[in-house]
């Protein structure tokens, strides 16, 4: 149905044309894994904050996942053409309102409450994505952010204040990389309407200092975890934690930043952050402020924590799973690693389809833009049939026939249960449901 109300989390919203969250997802919205005792979501969200002195940083883990429009974007400066807009990447409840995708949405309403000079949101996030084994619909983040106030810092110098500030902070040993300048005028600048540059330079430093000190934590303790595992004899020649500054773009920082961590032979993106651009400070009606803000995914950094291989298992509820995390929140030292309770056989399945032909021909540009492709929504169908049995999908062919410019696609479906052995029959029944849904939702036309 497109309108008429949708019901989430006890509130009744009006829904249009725009409304497309499937059931699937619609069901996940009262779960708040981050809150859920010795999940491993939440067990993460502890550590996290644990970081943040409690005195300067407030937290808040109850806000709704509806929000608005403006609040997801506008608030944050999204341009109007942003693509994460697009109703292919964001779940909409209607025009103006959606499932968040990101716990920034939460930042203007914070810097204009004035409760605290800093604080941390942990929150379920929403978006259409891929299906594999590090992307699902629904996760969770945590945001947080830091602001000083011109007008009660002793002769407004920021600068100094910040620095002092700094100095609070614990050493850490760890091996940072950070080769860029602190601010650069095309690739990463300074907001100079607002800022002097050594305040920015304050600022920028005390964001950094306090994410590192953020991954050190986190990596200690996943690295120890894992050496308790292996047998408890601590190697004794621990090789430093590496660590990374680059340079980012986000609408709402500059300039911006993503840290990056050096684990098992790669560098991973853990966190994204900036300095907040002052026109949202200036919305919020708070002009005097300054400060920087972070945005962290808290499965990406459960999954090396407790060395969980498939996103799927944060939502089982199989006792399996459950009981390897009971007791950790309350004693962070029996934090181990995940043993994998059993691989069941993968069951790989085909298909390969035309696309509309309105769409590859692209002459008529209304027309082709309502039958516009978007890989999205086929990820969708297969979420909405095979559920978390469908552990990856991807485009393994792709060709455009020379004389009539239709396109062909073919993905592979990887059927795979977590928690049991599929029959033969099974798969072929959900891959039939996909392909007759593709047919049916999508319009294409099968090979
Ligand atoms: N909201 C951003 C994201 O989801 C992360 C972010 C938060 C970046 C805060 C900068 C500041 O990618």
């Amino acid at each position: 149905p497109t309108s008429g109300t949708v019901e989430i989390n006890g509130k009744q919203y009006a829904t249009d044309a725009w409304f497309n969250i499937p059931s699937t997802v619609l069901s996940l919205t009262g779960r708040k894994l981050h809150l859920q005792k010795d999940h491993p979501v939440s067990i993460t969200r502890q550590i996290v904050e644990s970081v943040f002195p409690k005195s300067t940083y407030r937290t808040y883990n109850h806000f709704d996942p509806v929000v608005s429009t403006h609040e997801n974007f506008d608030s944050l400066g999204f341009p109007p053409d942003h693509p994460g807009r697009a109703r292919s990447d964001t779940y909409y409840v209607n025009r103006d309102t959606l499932l968040r995708t990101h716990t920034s949405a939460h930042e203007a309403h914070l810097f204009g409450a004035r409760e605290s000079d800093g604080y941390l949101i942990s929150a379920d996030v929403y978006r259409r994505d891929e299906v594999d084994r590090s992307h699902y619909p629904v996760f969770h983040q945590m945001e947080g952010a830091r602001v000083w106030n011109r007008q009660t810092v002793p002769g407004g110098d920021v600068a100094r204040a910040v620095y002092e500030d700094l100095r609070r902070l614990p050493e850490h040993g760890m091996q940072v990389e950070d080769p860029n300048p602190p601010f650069h005028a095309d690739r990463n600048p300074l907001q100079e309407k607002y800022h002097t540059p050594e305040e920015a330079e304050a600022v920028a430093a005390h964001l950094k200092r306090s994410l590192e000190l953020m991954v050190c934590e986190i990596f200690s303790r996943a690295k120890s975890a894992a050496a308790a595992a292996a047998g408890g004899e601590q190697q004794q020649e621990q090789e430093p934690l590496r660590v990374r500054w680059v340079e980012a773009y986000f609408p709402f920082t500059s300039p911006s930043w993503e840290l990056e961590v050096f684990y098992q032979g790669d560098w991973l993106e853990v966190l994204g952050c900036g300095v907040s651009k002052q026109e949202l400070l200036i919305n919020a009606g708070v002009p005097s402020r300054i400060g920087w803000a972070f945005g962290i995914g808290l499965e990406r950094i459960a999954m090396l924590l407790f060395q969980i291989p498939d996103i799927r298992l944060f939502w089982s509820r199989d006792e399996r799973f459950l009981s390897q995390f009971r007791g950790v929140q309350d004693n962070l030292a029996l934090l181990k690693p995940f043993v994998p309770f059993s691989k069941h056989p993968a069951c790989y399945k085909d298909v390969s389809f035309w696309l509309r032909a309105a769409s590859a021909a692209g002459g008529n540009s209304r027309r082709a833009n309502v039958h516009d492709w978007h890989e999205n929504d086929l990820m969708e169908v297969v979420r909405d049939v095979a559920g978390d049995v469908a552990e990856d999908v991807r485009l393994v062919d792709e060709f455009t026939h020379p004389k009539t410019g239709r396109r062909s696609l073919c993905y592979r479906i990887n059927y795979r249960s977590l928690e049991r052995t599929l029959t033969n029959l099974e798969t072929n029944d959900m891959h039939e449901r996909v392909v007759k849904e593709l047919v049916d939702k999508l319009g294409v036309e099968i090979r």
